[in-house]
């Protein structure tokens, strides 16, 4: 028997990752779960509007999106405690520059460098519709056929109820086998 525990917002777990823009001439970053995809070619970034960084992008229309890994928590979860608006947080990164000019987290393996094409307002928050302009990936998180692999890059996870950090978990299957399998089972 379910119970109905209210309008709970009850999609998680999200990639964390940290997001990273030119705010004021000095790169700045800022801890964001609130990620997503809205298209094949286009990601959301859910950014609350009195943040430090949101000035930063909307002036450049630009902003990078760097997935966290356990080794980078302590600094990717310090740069979602503390504010620039309070601290200068330009170098708590090594900051390298896309080919499209954003401050990037040199220290992420894979990261996304993404142009702002539209911004929808929302309950107080500035949620940045971005295309991505660059990928760039590490060799250790490409597998031999020079894909993404996931299970070497190991995003860190996020959970809004319990407020906590997951792991990546193992592999259970190909996507679309067990769909066949049932499938076949059914005529
Ligand atoms: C785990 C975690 C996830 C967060 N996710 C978001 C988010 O999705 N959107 C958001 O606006 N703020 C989020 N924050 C809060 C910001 O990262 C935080 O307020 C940060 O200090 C803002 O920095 P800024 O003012 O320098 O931009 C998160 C913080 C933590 C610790």
């Amino acid at each position: 028997m379910k119970k109905n525990i209210g309008n709970a917002l009850a999609l998680y777990p999200t990639p964390v990752v940290v997001v990273g823009a030119r705010v004021n001439g000095k790169a700045s970053w800022s801890l964001v779960a609130h990620v997503g995809i809205v298209a094949h070619d286009r990601l959301l970034v859910s950014l609350y509007g009195a943040h430090y960084i949101n000035s930063g992008i909307k002036e450049s229309r630009r902003l990078s999106v760097n997935i966290v890994t356990e080794a980078l928590l302590p600094k990717a979860d310090y740069c979602g405690i503390v504010s620039g608006n309070k601290a200068d947080k330009s170098l708590l990164f090594n900051c390298v520059e896309g080919e499209d000019g954003t401050p990037m987290v040199g220290e992420s393996p894979l990261t996304m460098e993404c142009r702002v094409e539209d911004i929808y307002e929302c309950n107080g928050f500035e949620n940045f519709i971005c295309s991505i302009s660059n990928t760039y990936a590490d060799d250790c998180v490409l597998g031999e056929n020079g894909k993404l692999d996931y299970n070497r890059l190991k995003p860190v996870l996020f959970e809004f109820p319990t407020y906590q950090y997951l792991r990546t978990g193992s592999v259970i299957g190909h996507c679309t086998d067990a769909g066949k399998e049932y499938k076949e089972h059914q005529s």
